[in-house]
């Protein structure tokens, strides 16, 4: 299977962890899109969607899916999204499409994160993938200065800003070899928003896309 057809074949296996009646939390990127595909066809069975970015939205939306705000959702049972990188432990790196904060913040909410990612994104160690963390912009050189102490190489996502109107730095060069650590570190140094790392607040499955087929990991 290419690599989209894995991606493919993970979002139409996802279906499977939606209940009925539900409302679902949905991620932002080409897995994810290819989710909401998915999701289209059973759009009758579910309440409606919360979404981890402006993107995704409008993407449910021009679906006919109604997107719920966060704000009025008691009950979250499952939040769907793929990732950059994701370990046996499930920890993950997140963020490559610059959603890392509301992704981190409606997973908190989920009772379940189910990973949906092709075979590329599994990594023995994290950081390969140049881990992104969402700055308020008067804190991006002091913060800059910060993850340099730790080890990383920070450059500036040019020309974006997120949803919430900050900027991303994308660190380079870090081996990432206690992410639960690493990610409360980061979570200490004033003016990041938020670090893509998803330790603390793991994936509880993964849908791996591979050659064989869909292989599921706990
Ligand atoms: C979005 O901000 C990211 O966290 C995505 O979940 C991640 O980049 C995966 O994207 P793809 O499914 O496009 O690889």
């Amino acid at each position: 299977m290419t690599q989209d057809e894995q991606k493919r074949a993970v979002a139409a296996a996802a279906i499977e962890h939606i209940s009925i009646g539900s409302i679902i939390g949905v991620g932002t990127g080409s897995t994810a899109n290819y989710f909401i595909d998915e999701l289209a066809k059973v759009k009758h069975k579910i309440d409606g969607a919360v979404a981890s970015s402006d993107a995704t939205a409008k993407r449910l939306q021009s679906h006919g899916i109604e997107v719920i705000d966060l704000n009025n959702v008691d009950d979250l049972p499952v939040y769907i999204d793929g990732a950059d990188e994701i370990t046996p432990h499930l920890h993950m790196i997140k963020g490559g499409g610059g959603a890392l904060t509301r992704e981190k913040i409606v997973s908190a909410v989920a009772r379940k994160f189910v990973c949906i990612t092709d075979q590329s994104k599994l990594v023995d160690v994290l950081g390969n993938f140049p881990l992104p963390i969402e700055v308020i912009p008067m804190a991006r050189s002091y913060v800059a200065r910060e993850i340099l102490l730790l080890g990383g190489q920070p450059a500036l996502r040019q020309g974006f800003i997120t949803d919430n109107g900050n900027v991303i730095l994308d660190v380079h060069g870090l081996q990432i070899l206690n992410p639960v650590e690493m990610e409360s570190a980061l979570n200490q140094i004033t003016g990041i928003v938020t670090n893509g790392l998803f330790a603390r607040r793991a994936a509880d499955l993964l849908l791996l896309g591979t050659d064989e087929g869909v292989k599921t990991m706990h």
